[in-house]
Formats: C-alpha cells, sequence, structure tokens
C-alpha cells in the first residue's frame, strides 16, 4: 500500500514525504517542480505532472492504480494570498482543477483516503480570537482562501457517492524547519522576511503596531512544521477509524505569537542587535487569528510538540546552512 503526496517537493509536502518514510509507508510524489526540488525527496518515485492540466485526472487515476495507491495526500496548489487577489482566475484555474483531477483519479482507481491541505484562510476574518472549527461565517477574504474552502466541499461531496474517506487539516502559520535541507526557500512569510532584510542588511520591519493586541502588533499561530508533518500521519490513521466525526481539523496550538514577540526571539536566536522598523499596516491582515486545537487533540490524539523558540531556532538553523542566504553574525555587528 502506497501514499501518493502531490506538490511533496515543496516545503511542507518534502517534510510530510520524510516523515512518512520515517513511519515505514512507501511514498510516491507528483509534482510540477515549479518550486519543489526533486532532491528532497530521496526515495519517494517522482511523476512531473501539473494536476490541474486538462486530462490529469485520468494520469493521476493510472499512477494510482500503476502504484496500488490506497491514500493520497494533496498540496500541489498555488499559495501566495496576495497573488491570488491579482491573478484570481488562474487560482481557481490551478487550485479548483487540481483538486478535480485529484478526485477524479481517485475514482478511477483504488485509492480511497484523502487527506487536504487546507488554511486557516479558509476563516477570513473570524468573530472569535481561538477559531474553533464550526465556526459561523466562514468567509475567504481572498482567492486563495476561497479555493481551499471549496476545495473541502469538493471533498466532501465525493465521499458518499464514490466511497471516499476525505479529512482536511486547516494550517495555522506554519514555520521552521525539520532535517535543514529540507528549509523553506519562499521569502513570503514573518520568519524568512525578518531573516532577508537582516541578510540585505536593512531593518526588519513590523506592520503595524497599533492593532487592538496587547502589543499593538497582530496576533498568530506559529505551528512548527515537523509537527504539521506529524499531524499529516495522525490525520491518516484517523481516516482508517470507523467511528470518525469530522472532517475538519485546526493544525494549531491554541496559543498566539505577536509580531513583536517573534521578533524578540529573532533578536535572541540569532545574536543580532538589530532595531526593527515599524511600518504602515499591511492590508488585508486580521488583528487576531489563533486555532483552536481541541478537535484535533481529541480525535487524533495530535498535540503541538514545539514552541516559538524552536520555531525559530531551526529557522535560522536552515538559513544559515543555504550558502545564498548565510548571514556573518560578526561581520554584521561589525557593521552595523
Ligand atoms: C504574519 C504576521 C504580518 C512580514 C499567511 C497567509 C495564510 C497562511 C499563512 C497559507 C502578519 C506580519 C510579516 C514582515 C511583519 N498561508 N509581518 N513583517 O499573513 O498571518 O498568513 O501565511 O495557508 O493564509 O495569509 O502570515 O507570515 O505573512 O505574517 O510584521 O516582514 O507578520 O503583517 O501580521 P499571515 P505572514
Amino acid at each position: 500500500m502506497t501514499v501518493l503526496v502531490t506538490g511533496g517537493c515543496g516545503y511542507i509536502g518534502a517534510h510530510v514525504v520524510h516523515a512518512l518514510h520515517e513511519s515505514g509507508k512507501r511514498v510516491v510524489v507528483v509534482d510540477d517542480l515549479s518550486y519543489g526540488k526533486p532532491t528532497r525527496i530521496e526515495g519517494a518515485r517522482l511523476y512531473g505532472m501539473d494536476i490541474s492540466s486538462p486530462g490529469a485526472g485520468e494520469r493521476l487515476g493510472e499512477i494510482m492504480s500503476d502504484e496500488d495507491v490506497d491514500s493520497v495526500i494533496h498540496f500541489a496548489a498555488r499559495k501566495q494570498v496576495g497573488e491570488s487577489v491579482a491573478k484570481p482566475l488562474w487560482y481557481y484555474q490551478q487550485n479548483i482543477n487540481g483538486m478535480l483531477n485529484v478526485l477524479t483519479g481517485m475514482t478511477k482507481s483504488n485509492a480511497s483516503r484523502l487527506v487536504f491541505s487546507s488554511s486557516a484562510a479558509t476563516y477570513g476574518v473570524p468573530p472569535v480570537d481561538v477559531v474553533p472549527e464550526d465556526v459561523v461565517p466562514m468567509i475567504p477574504i481572498n482567492p486563495y482562501g476561497q479555493t481551499k474552502l471549496f476545495g473541502e466541499w469538493m471533498a466532501r461531496a465525493c465521499e458518499e457517492p464514490f466511497g471516499i474517506r476525505f479529512c482536511a487539516l486547516r494550517y495555522f502559520n506554519v514555520a521552521g524547519c525539520g532535517p535543514v535541507e529540507l528549509e523553506d526557500p519562499a521569502i513570503l512569510n514573518l520568519i524568512p522576511m525578518l531573516f532577508d532584510r537582516l541578510k540585505k542588511g536593512k531593518a526588519p520591519l513590523v506592520f503595524g503596531d497599533d492593532y487592538p493586541t496587547p502589543d499593538g502588533t497582530c496576533v498568530r499561530d506559529y505551528i512548527h512544521v515537523s509537527d504539521l508533518a506529524d499531524a499529516h500521519l495522525a490525520a491518516l490513521a484517523y481516516l482508517d477509524r470507523d467511528e470518525r466525526r469530522y472532517d475538519a481539523f485546526n493544525v494549531g496550538t491554541g496559543e498566539g505569537t505577536s509580531v513583536r514577540q517573534i521578533v524578540d526571539e529573532v533578536k535572541k536566536v540569532t545574536g543580532l542587535p538589530f532595531v526593527e522598523t515599524v511600518a504602515p499596516r499591511r492590508a488585508g491582515d486580521p488583528p487576531h487569528l489563533i486555532g483552536s486545537p481541541k478537535r484535533i487533540n481529541d480525535e487524533m490524539g495530535w498535540h503541538a510538540r514545539y514552541g516559538v523558540h524552536d520555531i525559530v531556532e531551526s529557522a535560522w538553523k536552515a538559513w544559515q546552512a543555504n550558502p545564498e542566504h548565510h548571514i556573518d553574525v560578526d561581520a554584521w555587528k561589525q557593521e552595523d
């Protein structure tokens, strides 16, 4: 029996492929290599293909049959919020067709378990600080979040007619690194953006310090990518159980950390004596976004093991291991 991972060469996907191997599972990966690197998934068979292209559902069905796939973990998707606002039709084409083709492939093979990479972006601006899965209303505020919510609906609709067992994991702010070679090359989220500014000798930016939060900066729920990888193994085990009650789960810690607290942790971990600059608020940032992990704790027995210190420390280690990113800490201090 084999697990097919779409997008397995990406940052999160590769961590999950690694965790699946560690747990003794056979893995095949489908990835278009637009961002992923094949060197991250040694030991897994790789099919290079764009799952959103016409006919990809048939091809995925053949791969699932040939490889005796019983479970699918579906990551392959476009994931940049700002880009989705600028190019909504492309996001719908990529992410909705991708999900359509994954489900089509499953209906044409014996693959019957699906774990879908969903997002806290499905909640939009929720009416509570700590969000449970059944909060209403769920109104994503960008096309990226819409495609994730619609992807959940598509998979849910296929459960009954096609005998598919499905669950969605709604990730909060994923960060950090597991094995060093799996570092995240995307410089788009807070921690890599702080490091990137430091690399360029510029002051890191804090987008807004006048939010209605304890220190005025936005509060998020940071989840270590290795904890997130473990949640996927827990989800596969959950799908084998007959007494499943839910199909959507937050993957968060229930703990909020402010931007300012992350900045302070970066100072501690790197030893760099920088002074951050407070910049204007970034459009579309909710003040608080924290996920209640109660459902995944209770139903899957999954709990986050790592905290913010581990996240920043592992991210820094991975950053420093990359020659293109490496910051010479001593030289940096002298320049300063
Ligand atoms: C975190 C906080 C920024 C950079 C996004 C997506 C979300 C999910 C995770 C996929 C915010 C602030 C950032 C900087 C800063 N993606 N910030 N200075 O926006 O919470 O979530 O990634 O599912 O859908 O929206 O994450 O890391 O970009 O920002 O002050 O240089 O850090 O304003 O408050 P975000 P982020």
